[in-house]
């Protein structure tokens, strides 16, 4: 079958970065993610995968994260059968199959349109597509208010400008009432990082914004409190990373402000 070609600009290319740690990480003898979705979506993508140059660091840490926004999203789904669950930036990720929700869920993957537009063509219709600017207000107006919403925002944070986030933050906190925020957190060393790492260089990405404080949001005029932050360099997967990556993360985790320059992850509840 010949591989499909994708005409996208640099902040859409992302994805296919995300997606091919998740590919890797699927092949390792010990997968942290196992997604052999990814796999399958990567493999049939014409990309020049290799020019991405991933270390074992991107593809342990993606998938981890990964792996850990899907806990955030499956507890909350066990508590809430008749929740909305949103994935925003959601690229060709493979979330909904791997979470799996009940049938009282309703699913929302959104990102711009071209983007949710490729996805039937390399995912099954398990989720109602979003095609939106998420810095530009109204996409939310037609989903539903009433219900508990699970909001989660993979990679998402250094690539909205300025204040976007925070402004797109207080819309949904607005509307839906009730209900969590997963991200991966950047400080704003990591975002600025970001830059000069040779993966993102290779896609040509500037836009980086971070935060160091993991209590910030709460000052974004949202309603968040923070429910948690997790130190994914201190997770017990770290024991399945090859050496020497797996040495020195475990070195990193023991000063929380290094392993805060890591991968983490932030929940908050409003
Ligand atoms: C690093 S990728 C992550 C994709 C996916 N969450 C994953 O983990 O595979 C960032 C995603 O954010 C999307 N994105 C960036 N800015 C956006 C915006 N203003 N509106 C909608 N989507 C946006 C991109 O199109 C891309 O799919």
């Amino acid at each position: 079958m010949p591989r499909l070609r994708l005409d996208l600009d640099p902040v859409r290319e992302t994805l296919l970065l995300t997606l091919y740690a998740r590919a890797l990480d699927a092949e390792l003898p010990q997968p942290i993610l196992g997604d052999t979705h990814s796999a399958g979506i990567a493999g049939t993508i014409d990309y020049d995968f290799a020019k991405l140059r991933l270390k074992p660091s991107l593809v342990c840490g993606t998938a981890l994260r990964a792996k850990k926004l899907d806990d955030a999203v499956r507890a909350f789904v066990a508590a809430h059968p008749d929740a909305v669950v949103l994935d925003l930036g959601c690229g060709l990720d493979t979330r909904v199959l791997r979470c799996d929700p009940p049938a009282g869920v309703d699913w929302y993957d959104v990102d711009f349109p071209d983007v949710v537009g490729l996805r039937p063509q390399f995912l099954p219709d398990r989720s109602r597509l979003v095609g939106a600017d998420l810095t530009t207000p109204g996409w939310l107006d037609p989903l539903p208010r009433d219900r508990p919403a699970m909001i989660v925002a993979e990679g998402l944070l250094p690539f909205l400008p300025g204040d976007t986030f925070q402004r797109m933050t207080r819309e949904l906190t607005a509307h839906f009432g009730t209900g969590e925020l997963a991200i991966n957190g950047y400080t704003r060393f990591a975002a600025w990082a970001m830059k000069y790492h040779p993966t993102i260089k290779s896609i040509g990405i500037t836009a980086a914004q971070g935060f160091d404080d993991p209590r910030e949001p709460e000052t974004w005029g949202a309603g968040l409190t923070l429910a948690e932050e997790q130190l994914l360099a201190r997770a017990a997967e770290v024991a399945r990373f090859p050496q020497p990556l797996r040495a020195a993360t475990r070195l990193m985790s023991h000063r929380t402000a290094l392993a805060r320059q890591g991968t983490r992850i932030l929940r908050y509840r409003f």
